[in-house]
């Protein structure tokens, strides 16, 4: 895809879009509800006119300024949020709906082979309301990867699903999709399926353009923008100004390199990027006063106040792995994991 723009009347929704998602690779987009992902895959898919800019699918052009192939010869496999099964159809006939080019037996034959894939095939004879959530979105993955497209497009596709069943649902879709070797264009607004699915992301922002791109990691150890850096949840943040390339914090002086010194520059810290310690060892920490501390399950989300140095007065929130116990050990230090803060220059 090279160049796409749309706009729905005088409104524009993308802005210059251009990608290449790799066969047996994975590309998630993700951004806000509202900036445009739909839309792309629509377009990809040919259900909404391309307006500027071509797609290609698998080195055919399927669509520019000349001439756009109709969505049934674009060789794509679908499935949206509402992975829609036929209601009044059996698995079976749900999924060789979409092989009506082959002859009935073959078309038979492959519909049971991809149900197989997806652990499906023993309810081929049932109808979608007999099936729990994940078994219709197996379904639906099936129908969609049975004529074997070229191309698979999820628009959220887990989003139905219960926390429990989603993580089970997106492991098996993965694992299918990987043994399948299929190009796949996902969407979705929630950074954690980004970061799982995801071979590449591309984040998008309210404006309809991709803001940086890049292999998951890159996205979370190395955000182009307080806007990226910003995605995964709250995040600590500090305005400050650039001294011989480095920015006093309470936490020690933090490298900020590619920065003019008397810049001002905002720095982000996420909560995971916090230590919290007592005792020996805390060099270059500092000490702290315990406002809260909430146990979520697996971690907690602790709030303290900083009480020296640059930052003296100011609250941060650290994550912490299980529950915290250190109240009743006398003096509390915090320190800084680099790998966790960001810093931006400001206008
Ligand atoms: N058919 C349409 N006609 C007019 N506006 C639309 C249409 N479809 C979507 N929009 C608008 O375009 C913007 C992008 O929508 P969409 O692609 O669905 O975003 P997303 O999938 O990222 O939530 C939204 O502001 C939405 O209201
Ligand atoms: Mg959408």
């Amino acid at each position: 895809m090279v160049g796409v723009s749309h706009a729905y009347g005088s409104t524009p929704v993308l802005n210059n879009i251009s990608l290449t998602v790799p066969a047996g690779e994975l590309v998630c987009l993700l951004g806000p509800s509202g900036c445009g992902k739909t839309t792309l895959l629509r377009v990809a898919a040919g259900l909404e006119r391309l307006q500027a800019g071509s797609v290609t699918i698998n080195e055919t052009i399927v669509a520019d300024r000349k001439s756009q192939l109709p969505p049934e010869d674009r060789r794509i496999g679908f499935m949206f949020q509402d992975y829609a099964l036929f209601p009044h159809l059996s698995v079976l006939d749900n999924v060789t709906f979409g092989l009506f080019r082959e002859a009935k037996a073959a078309a038979r034959e492959r519909a049971m082979e991809i149900l197989g894939q997806v652990g499906m095939a023993r309810y081929a004879d049932q109808h979608p309301h007999m099936l729990s959530g994940g078994q219709q979105q197996r379904v639906a993955l099936a129908r969609a990867l049975a004529p074997k497209p070229r191309l698979v497009l999820l628009d959220e596709p887990f989003s139905g699903l219960d926390t429990e069943m989603r993580a089970r649902i997106r492991e098996e879709t993965l694992s299918v999709l990987k043994q399948t070797n299929v190009a796949t264009l996902m969407v979705t607004h929630d950074p954690e399926e980004a970061m799982f699915m995801a071979d590449r992301i591309k984040v998008m922002g309210e404006n309809g353009r991709i803001l940086q791109a890049g292999r998951p990691a890159d996205i979370y150890y190395r955000p182009a923008s307080e806007y990226v850096a910003r995605l995964f949840g709250p995040i600590n943040m500090f305005d400050g100004v650039v001294d011989k390339g480095e920015l006093k914090s309470s936490f020690g002086a933090l490298t900020a390199t590619g920065v003019a010194d008397g810049h001002a520059v905002r720095v982000l810290i996420r909560p995971e990027g916090l230590i919290l310690s007592n005792g020996d060892g805390h060099e270059g920490g500092t000490p702290v006063d315990i406002l809260s501390a909430h146990l979520l399950g697996d971690s907690s989300m602790v709030r303290f106040q900083v009480r020296e140095g640059a930052n003296r007065g100011a609250e941060f929130q650290v994550r912490i792995p299980g529950a915290f116990d250190l109240t009743e050990k006398g003096q509390i230090w915090a320190h800084v994991d680099p790998r966790h803060v960001f810093h931006y220059p400001q206008e």
